[in-house]
């Protein structure tokens, strides 16, 4: 592993109220399926979401397969196609966080930690990020209406790179609303 690394994180912001276009409302939620024991990858990603939720008393995300797997293909067309670069998200109907990690192995904990660790640049009495700084990773993550999650990760020859993705579902960072 090279002793040096970069991360890069964005996310993707919802225009809905200042636009004052109609758009379509978010798929519902998917309804529960028999429980049954989620991936490990699975389960770190939403543990660490909702340690952070929690911590701010918000109710846990549900892992979505559907999410699960459009990120999946999303992350594995940005391996294939884009050099693992960060995905366009703007367009896209959830919310989305990303992280772009190079030079070191990612697991999903530590991507999920990068985006909560924006948390202490978060004021929320003004729902304002200090300086220029920019926390919508971490108010994605801690979105109260937000109620279900899918990730998925690929890594790249070059550098190595990593290339995280999360879908939220409703999408969060809605603007001028606050997380929670
Ligand atoms: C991302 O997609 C949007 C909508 O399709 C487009 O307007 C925008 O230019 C794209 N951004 C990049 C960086 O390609
Ligand atoms: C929000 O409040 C913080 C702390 O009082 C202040 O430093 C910051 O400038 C405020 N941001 C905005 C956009 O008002």
């Amino acid at each position: 592993m090279a002793n040096f690394f970069f991360l890069l994180l964005t996310t993707c912001l919802f225009l809905t109220h200042i636009s004052g276009q109609t758009i379509a409302p978010p798929p519902p939620p998917t309804a529960a399926t028999t429980p049954a024991a989620l991936p490990a990858a699975a389960q770190e990603f939403l543990d660490a979401h909702n340690k952070a939720r929690a911590e701010v008393g918000v109710g846990p995300l549900k892992w979505s397969p559907m999410l699960a797997k459009e990120t999946s293909l999303l992350v594995r067309y940005q391996r294939n196609k884009q050099n693992c670069n960060f995905a366009n998200l703007t367009s896209g109907k959830y919310g989305g966080n990303q992280l772009w990690a190079s030079g070191m192995a990612v697991t999903p904990r530590m991507a999920v930690d990068n985006w909560v660790a924006e948390k202490k640049f978060y004021n929320y009495a003004n729902n304002s990020c200090v300086g220029d700084h920019k926390c919508g990773v971490y108010t994605q993550v801690v979105w109260k209406e937000s109620l279900e999650l899918g990730c998925a990760q690929a890594t790249c020859s070059n550098g190595p790179s990593t290339l995280t993705i999360c879908f939220y579902n409703p999408p969060g960072n809605v603007i001028g609303e606050k997380p929670y």
